[in-house]
């Protein structure tokens, strides 16, 4: 079998070299972005032994079009991942991440013979806020108020100010992304849906909640939450929690992410459908915080500032009912224990400082994308 792999020297793609069957012949595209990758010019040793490896943007389909024929699976993983960052790098956001798709499919287009399989990466972040209920019926709100949350009100309400309960994210849930980055994944699978539905090829959109563990760059200020709160606890640093601390994630191990790729990737029949890839579990901020501070035996130091960011969502937890009907069991790995494998990989990596990090939140600051509660 062949493989492309987009992207594929970022952080879930060395997982998934990894794992991708050792007889497959895998080709690896990456622009090898300075944001994601600090200081590296050339492919890591790991990623060149196992993939024929092109330099190159997936924009630039001339640069890569000649290795790809005979390609049976496309994977899909070359995206700018940074929600916050997207709401004022919106042109480059939509240029990389739906041109850059758009430019894929066209090279698809041209080929010989199709692909069988694209599996696309696409993310939780397209349904946005996500369903909620009263008990009753199903909700969908679009965004909370900045009001409310000028306010503190920080929890979901319907029209009469009653609270809501959350529901994990269903596949067939409303997808109404709040952030640019978002929307430009939702543009992304239906790009994909409507190219690959008229050609035969089996799509498989893979939506994955807030993905952490090992080999996640830690030079990116703009992404991976779990990076971003070892570093300050680490460095002896007090964190910031925005709003209550309360937000709360579903953190799904890399290894689980990687392995639910290559099972879809492998998959005998057809998959054609959208499936979610999370542990299955929410865990507030708070909870993180304290969890990665046990484990390192340092104080769990932090404030919440009643700061937010806005088109941030406030909940997310996968429904992972779809999965397992499709591809079997999902015995995704405990958080603590993801995060004990995470922590001994960091110890030993060069931490990101501190002042880059503080940086990338004053261009928030700046562009009126972080925003404190009033009083
Ligand atoms: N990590 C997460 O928590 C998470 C959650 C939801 C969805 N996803 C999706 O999973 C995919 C992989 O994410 P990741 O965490 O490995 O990110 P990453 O930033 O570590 O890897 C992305 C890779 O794509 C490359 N790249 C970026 N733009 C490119 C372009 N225009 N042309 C060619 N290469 C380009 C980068 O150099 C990088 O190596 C992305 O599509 C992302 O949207 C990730």
């Amino acid at each position: 079998m062949k493989f492309l792999v987009t992207g594929g020297a970022g952080f879930i793609g060395k997982w998934l070299l990894e794992k991708l069957p050792t007889n497959a012949e895998v080709v690896v595209l990456d622009s090898l972005d300075q944001q994601v990758h600090r200081k590296l010019h050339d492919f890591s040793p790991e990623v060149k032994e196992r993939a024929t490896c092109i330099q190159a943007d997936v924009q630039n389909i001339e640069d890569y079009q000649s290795e790809i024929e005979g390609t049976d699976v496309i994977i899909h993983l070359a995206s700018q991942t940074g929600t916050g960052q997207s709401m004022y790098e919106i042109s480059r956001y939509v240029q990389e991440n739906v041109n850059g798709t758009a430019k894929l499919l066209e090279l698809v287009s041209k080929l010989n013979s199709k692909p069988r399989r694209i599996i696309l990466s696409s993310s939780r972040a397209v349904y946005g806020d996500g369903a909620y209920t009263d008990g009753k019926e199903i909700y969908y709100p679009k965004g909370r108020r900045l009001e409310d949350l000028q306010q503190g009100i920080w929890e979901v309400h319907n029209d009469r100010g009653r609270p809501l309960t959350f529901l994990p994210m269903q596949e067939s849930h409303l997808t109404q992304p709040t952030s640019v980055y978002g929307l430009t994944k939702l543009w992304q699978e239906q790009l994909m849906q409507n190219y690959c539905e008229s050609q035969g090829i089996d799509l498989v959109t893979l939506r994955f909640q807030n993905v952490y563990g090992p080999k996640q760059e830690l030079g990116n200020p703009y992404t991976g939450i779990i990076g971003i709160f070892t570093n300050a606890i680490a460095q002896g640093k007090r964190l910031e929690l925005f709003e209550d601390g309360q937000v709360t994630r579903d953190f799904v191990f890399v290894g689980d992410v990687a392995e639910a790729v290559v099972r879809c990737a492998l998959h005998p029949a057809s998959l054609s459908s959208i499936i979610n890839v999370g542990m299955g579990q929410a865990v507030t901020l708070i909870d993180v915080v304290e969890a990665i501070a046990a484990l390192l035996h340092k104080p769990a130091d932090y404030t919440v500032s009643g700061r937010f960011r806005v088109g941030d969502i406030r909940h997310a937890v996968a429904d992972m009912s779809h999965y397992e009907t499709l591809l079997g069991s999902w015995f995704p790995i405990s958080l603590k224990a993801g995060l004990s494998q995470y922590l001994e990989w960091y110890l030993e990596q060069e931490p990101l400082s501190h002042a880059v990090l503080q940086a990338s939140l004053r261009e928030m600051e700046r562009s009126g994308l972080l925003l404190s509660k009033h009083g």
